[in-house]
């Protein structure tokens, strides 16, 4: 039920890789209630041809964007602001890839350079990404911007391995760069903490269906699907939460506040 929240709002999309994406159903919410977006994604995930598809639909231009890279970043936002005709409104960040989780390597025998790599693609090109709106003056006063996380920053999920570190990481990036854009421009910098989704990225998780239904069981309203967190993320990128900013926003059907759900046992 479109409300034209974000009429006249525009915006960066990154992480839609196919329709199962929380970020794919973000961008339709988005441009569903009145904003104008440009989607981006990596430009091996480009090769798929998904987002093409995304992008004729919702009549967003595709922009191919390495997140490590600050050249490709720089390049990213100086076309979007093009192509949009001003700054920009809200930016989302749903990127995640853990190399070790990957390559199925036990936590006790991580290789370092993939983890570093881990935290690069995950969440220190968070970190890029603000630095260089910020120093292109690329956002709107009281815009918003987004990255999704997911609560083994603060609780032991032992099959998450470095995407734990890469989560908390994240969410410090949320805390220390809500300070400095909010003081400069009142941009307003937040964290989503989503439950298990069924995603590429989701399901790469060892072990991910049966905790998808232990979460699911676990959770008084059950899981969050991803469309509503793209309802989420509607209302976080609109004015009605101006006020918030500097937040990790747990979405997840009250699992984060849980100690025992008798259901649970049950099963
Ligand atoms: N699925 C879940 O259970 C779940 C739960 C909580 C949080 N999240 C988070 O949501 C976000 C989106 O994940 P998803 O579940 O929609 O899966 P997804 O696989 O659809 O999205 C992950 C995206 O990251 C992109 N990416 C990887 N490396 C990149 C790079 N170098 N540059 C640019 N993009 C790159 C991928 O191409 C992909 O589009 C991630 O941050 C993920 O950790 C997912």
């Amino acid at each position: 039920m479109p409300n034209q929240l974000l009429k006249g709002k525009k915006g960066i999309i990154f992480g839609a890789l196919d329709d199962k994406s929380i970020a794919w159903k973000i961008a339709e919410r988005c441009v569903e209630e009145g904003a104008q977006i440009t989607l981006t994604n990596a430009p091996v995930a480009l090769r798929m041809g998904e987002l093409q598809k995304l992008g004729e639909k919702l009549n967003a231009p595709v922009i191919g964007c390495d997140a490590t890279s600050e050249e490709d970043i720089a390049a990213l936002i100086d076309q979007s602001v093009e192509h949009l005709g001003g700054p920009l409104d809200f930016v989302l960040h749903s990127i995640g890839m853990s190399i070790n989780v990957r390559k199925k390597k036990a936590y006790t025998g991580s290789k370092y350079d993939w983890m570093q790599k881990t935290f690069d693609i995950s969440a220190i090109s968070f970190h890029k990404i603000m630095q260089s709106l910020y120093q292109k003056e690329a956002m709107n006063e009281w815009g918003s911007i987004l990255a999704l996380s997911y609560i083994a920053a603060q609780r032991n999920f032992p099959d998450y391995g470095e995407m734990a570190e890469s989560k908390a990481l994240l969410e410090s990036f949320a805390r220390s760069f809500g300070f400095h854009y909010g003081n400069a421009k009142n941009v307003r910098v937040n964290t989503i903490s989503q439950s298990p989704t069924i995603t590429t990225a989701g399901s790469g998780v060892k072990g991910f269906d049966q905790f998808f239904s232990y979460a699911d069981k676990m959770s008084p309203l059950g899981n969050a699907s991803a469309a509503a967190c793209a309802d989420y993320a509607v209302f976080m990128f609109s004015d009605l939460s101006r006020m918030i900013t500097m937040q990790n926003l747990f979405h997840d059907g009250g699992f984060s506040a849980m100690g025992m759900n008798p259901a649970v046992l049950d099963m």
